[in-house]
């Protein structure tokens, strides 16, 4: 592992190139710049096509342009107070918990502020960090970034469920953090209410603390149902719970969320949040506000839109020859390559990008270097397509995989 922290964070999400000794582009901006450069469809990284509501927008114009809603100078660094009092309703509305907006409810630059401000402020230099692989890539730079060491245990297909028993073997008392993501990227698992207690239980039991990146929540399908970690008994002494609007609003680009959980973990986690980014546009809090108390029905069309997608893509890459996995949530499918190829899914996917004309992400990039050597792991034969996209772009990129692959 390079020491130098930046050379720690880029090699922590696999974006450091060690023989030029420098970072690169996450690999979600690397397959949307390769993608542009041949003209694929970049069905790579997770953002949709669609814009959010367009009421939600306008409040946003609103807050900016006139005299309506907060000014355009600092809000409080814990965020405004209208939005933190939104977050808290929409989690007493939708999950029946009761947050105090005051204390238990801070702002973050989007989700990965959260994300990064709550292991930088758990994960103890030197302790280890386990979570479930495939990770999202914030996780893997910001645990590295904090000197900690990242272990892992995999999702396998195809269900891709969480072995409880094998995270308990992992954990010890050298571990200062767990990281939860439930509904899961890229596999779409949506852990039930039985497993994230367990998983609670045992950061109780070894003194960690849980981080669950709850960004999918809303983006939940067939009879699947979300389960908020600080839901689940003695979850509040341990565990604290982020989420944004990007994912639940398809506002990829506001940059607004949140980290809930006891007053004392949120507190903990403000003292390195208000360095990062101290806080940031009053005007999209405002919004995400109005849009937490009352969504008018965004999510359950959003959801049934995504259904729709989820198996136009599912029926292309099988028509393919691919083996997809239906994901029970987020926006993503995952298929195995292996029945068309003997190459790993990370040379597979700079071919189709070149020949096919579709981008894709290879699921090895949110795995450990250690995993992406394992000749065994079926991760390495993974790749990840992104539905959230316009139903006659999805058409032509299955339209294009089939003709190239078969
Ligand atoms: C699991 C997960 N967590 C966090 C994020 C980042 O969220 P935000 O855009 O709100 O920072 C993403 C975005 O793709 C994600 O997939």
């Amino acid at each position: 592992m390079p020491t130098p922290p930046w050379a720690r964070s880029a090699a922590g999400a696999n974006t450091y190139d060690h023989a030029a000794a420098r970072v690169l582009p996450t690999v979600y901006e690397r397959t949307t710049a390769a993608s542009q450069a041949a003209g694929a469809i970049n069905l790579g990284q997770g953002f949709p096509d669609a814009e959010g509501p367009h009421w939600m927008r306008q409040t946003a114009a609103a807050a900016i342009t006139s005299e309506v809603g907060p000014t355009n100078q600092y809000p409080p660094g814990i965020g405004l107070p209208a939005f933190r009092e939104a977050v808290a309703e929409h989690q007493q509305m939708h999950y029946g918990l009761t947050l105090d907006p005051q204390q238990q409810v801070l702002f973050t630059t989007g989700a990965t502020e959260g994300i990064a401000a709550s292991i930088l402020a758990f994960a103890d230099p030197g302790s280890e960090v386990v979570t479930f692989e495939p990770w999202y890539d914030s996780y893997g730079a910001m645990v590295a970034l904090a000197g900690a060491a990242l272990h892992t245990v995999p999702l396998t297909a195809p269900n891709f469920r969480p072995d409880v028993a094998a995270l308990r073997a992992q954990v010890s008392d050298r571990t200062s953090m767990i990281l939860l993501n439930s509904p899961h990227n890229p596999t779409g698992t949506v852990f039930t209410a039985e497993e994230i207690t367990e998983i609670v239980e045992i950061a109780r039991e070894a003194g960690a603390v849980v981080m669950s990146d709850e960004v999918y929540e809303h983006l939940v399908f067939d009879e699947s149902v979300h389960t908020p970690v600080l839901s689940v008994p003695g979850a509040e002494e341990v565990a604290v719970a982020v989420s944004s609007v990007g994912k639940s609003f398809s506002m990829t680009g506001w940059k607004v969320g949140w980290v809930t959980g006891s007053a004392e973990l949120v507190n903990r986690v403000r003292g390195v949040k208000q360095f990062l980014s101290y806080t940031s546009a009053p005007a999209y809090q405002w919004a995400t506000a109005e849009g937490l108390r009352d969504d008018r029905g965004f999510f359950a069309a959003n959801q049934v839109q995504l259904e729709n997608s989820r198996e136009l893509v599912m029926a292309g890459l099988e028509a393919a020859g691919l083996r997809a996995y239906r994901p029970a949530a987020g926006y993503f499918v995952l298929a195995d390559v292996s029945a068309v190829t003997a190459k790993s899914a990370a040379d597979y996917a700079a071919e189709l990008i070149q020949h096919a004309g579709v981008g894709a992400i290879p699921v090895s990039t949110l795995t450990l270097p250690s995993t992406q050597r394992d000749a065994a792991s079926e991760l390495n034969h993974l790749l990840r397509f992104a539905f959230c996209k316009d139903e006659q772009v999805l058409e032509r990129a299955m339209s294009r995989l089939g003709q190239w692959i078969r």
